[in-house]
């Protein structure tokens, strides 16, 4: 039994050897019983085996072979002692050979029919006592297994179904293990499943099982793996997943600034790959998984969509982001200062519209700082995220000029937008100044604090409930022109949000007052003259000084008079003053809204005293043709002075044909010859030269008889006329005659000027044009001497005849000097002033305007 154990127990078998073991070293007493040896062999087909019958060569044995399943029991070959006799049945059983000095069989090419029970009877020591052993060899015959090949019930499955695997395989000997490998894309080898079953079944495949796979079978002789098969799982799109570059999220989504280059990246997982569609708001705007804005703009913001679909399994899944375009406000925030609060506050205004989100303001500078630490609440007013305003009392501020800045922020700017401003308090002081409408209807008190920054707030306070509510910068106050009050101050108030104290200015309305240097004035004939009159105060709304002359006519600039006038005078110059036309009660006047005045101002137009008395001492024709006569006079109390010329008068008195001879002075009087009833007047020619005494009357009628007589001239005044003379016959011809008609043709014309001059001077008041022609500049330079006033009134002593002048109407240059030289006792130049009268006396009242700073 132990051997038999062993006997089962074998080595192992190769391709080409079977080895078997006896139970040799056990010596078993011969009993006469026959010995049974069991063995088992493994064989593989088409390989060798061989089947051991003892360890020795027996005397005798027989090899047969038992069928599976059959009884029979068939020899193979046997050898009774004369060698080895092979059956035919061998040759069913493969190359079967016995090796030499052995009963071993060996099989070459074992084929599967040799797959049985091999039965070999051995007999040794035939000689003597026999001994019988049976060895049994059981053959098994194995067959390997063939290359196996995989299928499976769908190769592309969808994710989530089932499907099955199997591994065929046509040949090999069981039992056999199967091994699956799965091989993924990038060539991770990995062990799917084992087990001793040809097929597996894979329930909810998913993405992970896509791969290569192989099957292994393996059994006790060989192993065979098949072919790789491509596992296709289909699935998805998964919800995509959507990148935006730039990355930047918010509570609302994503967001980006405006110009900035966005990108929408779609992604879902699918198999086969996703289509991919983006709608934005609902509408489509693009096909493709890149959905690329450049230069985003506002209009941009919405909802993306992104659409993916697999177009094999016709399935689709979406996924949406919000993307909010970001932009700041259009320019730079805006900065205002405004008065507050009744002016007692500043407010600092900032606002800064559009732009999304709205932007961040703040207030920068350094005071600002400072004061909402120490009280933020107090400071910062309404707030919207649009505008911003801060709010600062009187007295929060000490210095002028402060800079307040406003700084805007936003993220879709890099550098914060700002704007400036600065406060400033007015300088100086309110100014008070009031003025009358042209038609002086109103009186307007104006008042004006101006460059302030906020304006300043300006008010008036008056008596009586004048007042005016306030207004910027300055302020009218509009009285009707009566109604002002005089005396009684109006106050102008001025606030400013800087400032904790109120400034003020104040109008005090007066009547006007004139004054004049002088209340009498007098001065010689002939002379201008200038009456002045000026306002005791210069700076009020006084209405213009008007003048009324001595007639109580408002005065006109004319050729009498000249006005100069500002606001605070009017001086009246009188030229060329007469006596009586311009002698009287001169008058200014003024007034203003609360009242008027006047100033009476007397003139005195003195003549000058009369030139003293001149005798005419001869005249007498210096030749025989009568056309010359000499003239010679002299003045009485000639020491004294008192004469500026001569005015040398002639006049004929009768004509007579032929020649005269004798020469009677006395006959013409009244006389008329050749029918003229009156007395001829009298021509002038004027000797400018006071120290003149002689002088010769040429161009003289020969056949005329003259009266000749002489005037003292002291300026206008002309002295009394001296007794006529009619010229003497010459004692001898000393002229020839021919020189003295050339004289008398000359002194023709002297005569005829002389004639014009009594003309003009005696129709001076109907023609006083060609009388300033003629004497105009004899007044201005008489200016020079109208001095020494003298108080004696000097009469009316022009006595020139005042009948009509037969002279001709020509005007010669030769009879206009009238240039007299002072003589004697001569004038000061440049002391015209009048005599010296009343002294400054108000006449009347005035307004005063006062500006008083607080
Ligand atoms: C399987 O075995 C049979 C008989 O031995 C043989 O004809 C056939 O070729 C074998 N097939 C393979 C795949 O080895
Ligand atoms: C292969 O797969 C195994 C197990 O899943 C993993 O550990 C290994 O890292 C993979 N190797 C590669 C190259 O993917
Ligand atoms: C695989 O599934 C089929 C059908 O459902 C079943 O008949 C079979 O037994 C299953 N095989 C294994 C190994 O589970
Ligand atoms: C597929 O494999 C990945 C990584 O190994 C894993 O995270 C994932 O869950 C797997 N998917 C499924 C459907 O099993
Ligand atoms: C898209 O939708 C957003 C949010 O509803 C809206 O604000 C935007 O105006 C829409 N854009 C257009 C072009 O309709
Ligand atoms: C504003 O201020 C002025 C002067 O201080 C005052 O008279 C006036 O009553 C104030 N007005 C208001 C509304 O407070
Ligand atoms: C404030 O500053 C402005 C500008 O520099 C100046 O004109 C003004 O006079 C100043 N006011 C005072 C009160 O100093
Ligand atoms: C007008 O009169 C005033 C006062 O006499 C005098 O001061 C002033 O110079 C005069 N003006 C002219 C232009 O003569
Ligand atoms: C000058 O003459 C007039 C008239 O001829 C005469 O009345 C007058 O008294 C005379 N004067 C002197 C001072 O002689």
């Amino acid at each position: 039994m132990v051997a038999k154990l062993l006997g089962l127990a074998l080595a192992y078998l190769t391709t080409t050897t079977l080895i078997t073991f006896t139970a040799n070293g056990v010596e078993i007493k011969h009993n006469g019983e026959v010995i049974y040896r069991d063995a088992s062999v493994f064989g593989v087909v088409s390989k060798a085996v061989i089947l051991e019958c003892g360890s020795t060569l027996p005397d005798m044995y027989i090899w047969s072979f038992t069928k599976p399943g059959t009884e029979a029991i068939k020899a193979v070959v046997y050898d009774l002692g004369k060698g080895p006799r092979i059956q035919k049945l061998a040759q069913t059983l493969g190359k079967l050979t016995i090796i030499t000095r052995s009963a071993a069989l060996s099989i070459e090419k074992l084929p599967l029919a040799a797959h049985g029970l091999f039965t070999c009877q051995a007999f040794y020591d035939i000689e003597e006592e026999p001994i019988v052993y049976f060895y049994y060899v059981h053959l098994t015959v194995r067959v390997p297994v063939s290359k196996p090949y995989l299928l499976m019930s769908d190769v592309s499955p969808v994710e989530g179904s089932t499907m099955w695997m199997r591994c065929n395989l046509d040949n090999g000997t069981g039992p056999v293990q199967y091994r699956w490998q799965h091989e993924t894309r990038n060539g991770n080898i990995t062990a799917f499943a084992r087990g001793n079953s040809s097929t597996i079944n894979v329930t909810d495949v998913n993405r992970n099982h896509t791969g290569w796979y192989r099957c292994v079978a393996s059994n006790a002789v060989n192993s065979e793996t098949s072919n790789r098969l491509w596992l296709d799982t289909i699935f998805g799109p998964d919800i995509p997943q959507i990148d935006v570059t730039p990355f930047s999220i918010t509570e609302r989504g994503y967001s980006a600034l405006e110009r900035e280059t966005v990108s929408l990246l779609c992604q879902a997982q699918s198999n086969p790959s996703s289509q991919y569609v983006w709608f934005y708001n609902n509408s489509q705007v693009y096909t493709g998984p890149q959905y690329t804005i450049t230069k985003v703009l506002r209009m941009h913001t919405g909802d993306y969509a992104c659409l993916a679909q697999n177009t094999y399994l016709n399935t689709r899944s979406k996924k949406t982001i919000s993307l909010t375009v970001y932009y700041p406000p259009d320019g730079s925030p805006s900065c205002s200062l405004e008065p507050a609060l009744n002016h007692t506050s500043l407010r600092l205004q900032c606002s800064w519209t559009g732009g999304f989100p709205s932007p961040t303001l703040n207030w920068a500078g350094d005071f600002v700082r400072a004061v909402q630490e120490d009280e933020p609440d107090f400071f910062q007013e309404a707030n919207s995220p649009s505008s911003t305003s801060l709010l600062l009392p009187s007295g929060a501020l000490t210095s002028n000029n402060s800079l307040f800045t406003c700084k805007g922020s936003h993220r879709a700017l890099r550098e914060p937008a700002k704007c400036h401003m600065r406060s400033y308090v007015p300088s100086g002081e309110p100014v008070c100044s009031a003025y009358v409408t042209n038609n002086k209807q109103y009186l307007m008190l104006s008042c004006s604090w101006e460059g302030g920054a906020p304006k300043a707030l300006v008010w008036w306070e008056g008596p009586g409930g004048h007042g005016k509510q306030g207004e910027e910068n300055s302020n009218i106050l509009i009285l009707g022109y009566g109604t002002a009050r005089s005396g009684k101050p109006y106050t102008c108030h001025a606030k400013h949000p800087l400032q904790l104290q109120i400034k003020t200015c104040r109008l005090t309305l007066e009547a006007p007052v004139l004054l004049t240097q002088r209340r009498v004035v007098s001065v010689y004939e002939g002379s201008d003259v200038q009456l002045t009159c000026n306002l005791r105060a210069n700076y009020l709304p006084v209405n213009e000084i008007t003048w009324f002359n001595n007639h109580g006519v408002g005065v006109q600039d004319t050729s009498k008079y000249t006005l100069l006038r500002t606001s605070g005078w009017a001086n009246l110059t009188v030229r060329d003053t007469e006596q009586s036309r311009d002698s009287g009660e001169y008058r200014c006047t003024t007034s203003n809204a609360v009242g008027g005045t006047d100033v009476n101002i007397t003139l005195v137009v003195k003549r000058y005293p009369m030139p003293p008395n001149a005798t005419l001492l001869r005249a007498a024709y210096n030749s025989r043709q009568r056309m010359e006569v000499d003239l010679e006079w002299q003045v009485q109390n000639e020491e004294q002075g008192g004469w500026t010329g001569f005015l040398l008068e002639q006049r004929w008195v009768s004509e007579k044909p032929g020649r005269r001879t004798s020469n009677d002075s006395s006959k013409e009087e009244g006389n008329s010859w050749n029918g003229r009833t009156s007395t001829p007047s009298w021509s002038h020619i004027f000797l400018q030269d006071p120290d003149v005494r002689i002088h010769t009357v040429g161009r003289l009628t020969p056949t005329v008889t003259y009266q000749f007589r002489i005037r003292p001239v002291n300026h206008r005044t002309i002295g009394h006329p001296s007794a006529a003379k009619t010229p003497a016959e010459p004692r001898y011809n000393m002229y020839p005659a021919v020189i003295g008609s050339a004289i008398g043709g000359m002194l023709f014309a002297a005569i005829l000027t002389v004639l014009l001059l009594i003309f003009i001077i005696r129709n001076r008041n109907n023609n006083p044009r060609l009388h300033d022609m003629l004497f105009g500049l004899q007044h201005s330079q008489s200016r020079e001497n109208i001095n020494f006033p003298e108080d004696e009134v000097v009469a009316d002593s022009e006595e020139i005849d005042t009948s009509p002048s037969p002279g001709p109407t020509i005007l010669p240059r030769a009879a206009s000097p009238l240039t007299p030289t002072p003589r004697g006792a001569s004038p000061t130049p440049g002391s015209q002033a009048p005599p010296p009268g009343d002294g400054d006396e108000p006449v009347s009242v005035t307004i005063t305007v006062k500006a008083t700073g607080s």
